[in-house]
């Protein structure tokens, strides 16, 4: 079988969180793959430096910044995006926050701005996306979720809630836009070696490493390349007949 269907050769990506972490490593490894790429975070000097760094290596980069709990922000996006390449094939949902709490300590404002950024950027953006989408015949969305959508982790409540929304999202976008030729899809992350920025006292103590390590079959944390490969896969045509998964990505926690 030939490797061609793996890439993102002349295909337009937005990937949102793109400036630090996760969605930078994505945004790299879908240029690498072939496609043109949008990077976007409110930080305008991150976004920038991470289309700096792929236009370095070669690729073809611009960046945008925006907040994604702005519905307007998330239309802009994708309008910038095609007035710069012309189409958008492949939307990478990924900017997300974490605001550590106990349950009986959680707030108004921590689940209102977790629901606005992790739900509502993810739902805006895809919808800004699918209005290019079906007139161009499809394309494919891919959704940064987490196992915390299928594990109830402890202090984790509004990120646990926001990421279970994520994952009901991929699948009623999958099953209303499947005729479009549009596949929405998740991967869901377990602990990786890059922290979430703001979560770092809550991550980083032998008490947290200890239950990752019980809990991962593979008992190590994730490693960025190791998410970067699905999101591209997941993107790619490789998965052509997949839509509505939501893909865990944890060294077997949810086989527990
Ligand atoms: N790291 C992990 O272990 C892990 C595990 C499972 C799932 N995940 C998921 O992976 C994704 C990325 O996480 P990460 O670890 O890479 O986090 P991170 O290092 O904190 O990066 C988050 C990115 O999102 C951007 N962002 C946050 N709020 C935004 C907003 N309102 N509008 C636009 N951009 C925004 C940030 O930039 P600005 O702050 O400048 O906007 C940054 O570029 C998240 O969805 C997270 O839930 C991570």
């Amino acid at each position: 079988m030939s490797l061609a269907r793996f890439s993102l050769d002349g295909k337009v990506a937005l990937v949102t969180g793109s400036g630090r972490g996760l969605g930078r490593a994505i945004a790299k490894g879908v240029a690498d793959a072939g496609a043109a790429v949008v990077t976007t975070s409110r930080t305008a000097a991150e976004a920038e430096s991470a289309a700096t760094e792929i236009r370095g290596d070669g690729g073809r980069a611009i960046s945008m910044a925006a907040d994604v709990s702005d519905p307007a922000a998330c239309t802009a996006l994708v309008e910038r995006t095609v007035a710069e390449f012309g189409r958008i094939d492949v939307l990478i949902c990924n900017a997300g926050i974490i605001l550590p709490a106990l349950a009986e300590d959680a707030t108004q404002q921590e689940l209102d701005q977790t629901l606005r950024i992790n739900v509502g950027g993810y739902l805006y953006c895809a919808q800004a996306a699918e209005r290019h989408m079906t007139p161009q015949g499809g394309g494919s969305i891919v959704m940064t979720s987490s196992n915390a959508s299928l594990v109830a982790f402890p202090e984790l409540l509004t990120y646990n809630i926001s990421k279970s929304g994520v994952d009901m999202m991929v699948r009623t976008l999958a099953v209303e836009w499947g005729e479009r030729n549009i596949r929405v899809n998740a991967f869901n992350p377990g602990y990786m070696d890059h922290i979430m920025s703001r979560s770092e006292g809550y991550e980083r103590n032998p008490a947290v490493e200890e239950m990752i390590r019980r809990n991962t079959p593979m008992r190590r944390r994730g490693r960025v390349e190791e998410v970067v490969s699905v999101a591209i896969f997941l993107a790619s045509d490789a998965s052509s007949f997949i839509t509505g998964t939501v893909l865990p990505v944890d060294g077997g926690w949810c086989a527990l």
